[in-house]
């Protein structure tokens, strides 16, 4: 049977780091407030003319270099503030990255768009179109914010991810083997960013920025998170004491907490590095897998679950064996 595997993994963060310190120097907040509402201890943010194509171009060029391939034949970017409105990212970064002419395209999902791509990517290679895809998610989404918005500044950070994904066995070392997603347009205005261009953004109207009613995307978050994961695992066979590692969206350190006690996940079996980086939207999960890795807790065999929720609202869940 046809089936793709995880074959190489890379990052990049922008070297500006925002500690909660200087933050609050710029609005009304604190480091302890954060720190406990959040888990936050600083965030990465894209320097003046860094953009979310030049932070794809960093971390795919790693991803193909830790899976020791030069070349891939389809480019996916998972991202929600593209480098323009037309056209997509992904053909300059496949330019920039020397990959030639092979086929290039953006998914749009905000925080769930890594698990949107990765559900797409895997279905092109089961399908036998490709044999090999690079797929990044990367956002500057700090562009979107109004500066003076305490609630938004304090959780958002800047980086990208990236995968190959490449045709493999069902049974070899990093088969993906099954997904769940989902989207609820109803709750559109929980997190919305009106504005459609970087330009419009940058005009500064304060209805151009990201609006988020925080409360209720926490509810919601817990909610479609937990339920995911429940279908997922039902769906694959998996009882939630079996799986070895969550990778959940860093959105916030308590709404981790509270999917892995709700699905009966301990916390040593969550993966976090919210603390370091913040929510990097589409650059969350590939960068959380790579500090579990990195941090050799995530090992060979282990299985893996990967669950994200954001703007849309839209949610997914992908299930791996590491
Ligand atoms: N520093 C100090 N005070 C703050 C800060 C801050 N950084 N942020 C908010 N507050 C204030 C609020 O203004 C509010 O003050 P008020 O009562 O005077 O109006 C007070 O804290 C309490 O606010 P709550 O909303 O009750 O605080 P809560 O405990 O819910 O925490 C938070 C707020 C951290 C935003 C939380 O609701 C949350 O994390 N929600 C989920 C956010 C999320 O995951 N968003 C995804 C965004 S990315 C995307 O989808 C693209």
């Amino acid at each position: 049977q046809r089936g793709a595997v995880l074959a190489g993994l890379g990052t990049y963060l922008p070297s500006y780091v925002l500690t909660n310190d200087m933050l609050a120097h710029v609005v009304d907040t604190s480091d302890e407030w954060i720190r406990t509402r959040t888990g936050i201890r600083q965030r990465h943010i894209a320097g003046d003319g860094e953009r979310t194509g030049d932070l794809a171009v960093e971390a795919g060029g790693r991803a193909l270099a830790s899976a020791g391939v030069d070349t891939v034949q389809a480019l996916v970017v998972a991202t929600t503030t593209p480098d323009q409105t037309c056209p997509a990212t992904a053909p300059q970064v496949a330019q920039r990255l020397g990959l030639g002419t092979i086929a290039a395209f953006d998914v749009s999902a905000a925080c769930s768009g890594f698990l949107y791509a990765l559900a797409t990517t895997t279905s092109l290679i089961r399908s036998g179109l490709f044999d090999s895809v690079l797929l990044i998610g990367s956002d500057t989404f700090s562009t979107t914010l109004d500066p003076t918005d305490r609630s938004t500044r304090a959780l958002i950070g800047d980086g990208a991810g990236a995968v190959v994904v490449r045709r493999g066995a069902p049974d070899e070392p990093g088969a993906l083997l099954d997904f769940d997603l989902g989207s609820d347009g109803s709750k559109v205005d929980l997190l919305l960013v009106p504005a459609v261009t970087p330009t419009q953004r940058a005009e500064g109207r304060a209805d151009n920025y990201f609006q988020m009613r925080g409360k209720p995307v926490f509810s919601n978050a817990v909610l479609r998170m937990t339920e995911s994961v429940t279908r997922l695992l039902a769906e694959v066979g998996w009882e939630a004491g079996k799986v070895d590692h969550l990778v959940p969206h860093q959105a916030n350190a308590r709404i981790l907490t509270e999917v892995a006690n709700r699905l009966g996940i301990e916390p040593e079996r969550t993966v976090v590095n919210i603390d370091q980086v913040g929510n990097t939207v589409a650059a969350s999960i590939p960068l959380a897998m790579a500090h579990g890795v990195q941090q050799r807790r995530i090992r060979p065999g282990d299985r893996v679950v990967l669950t994200g929720f954001g703007a849309g609202l839209t949610w997914g869940t992908a299930a791996l064996e590491w």
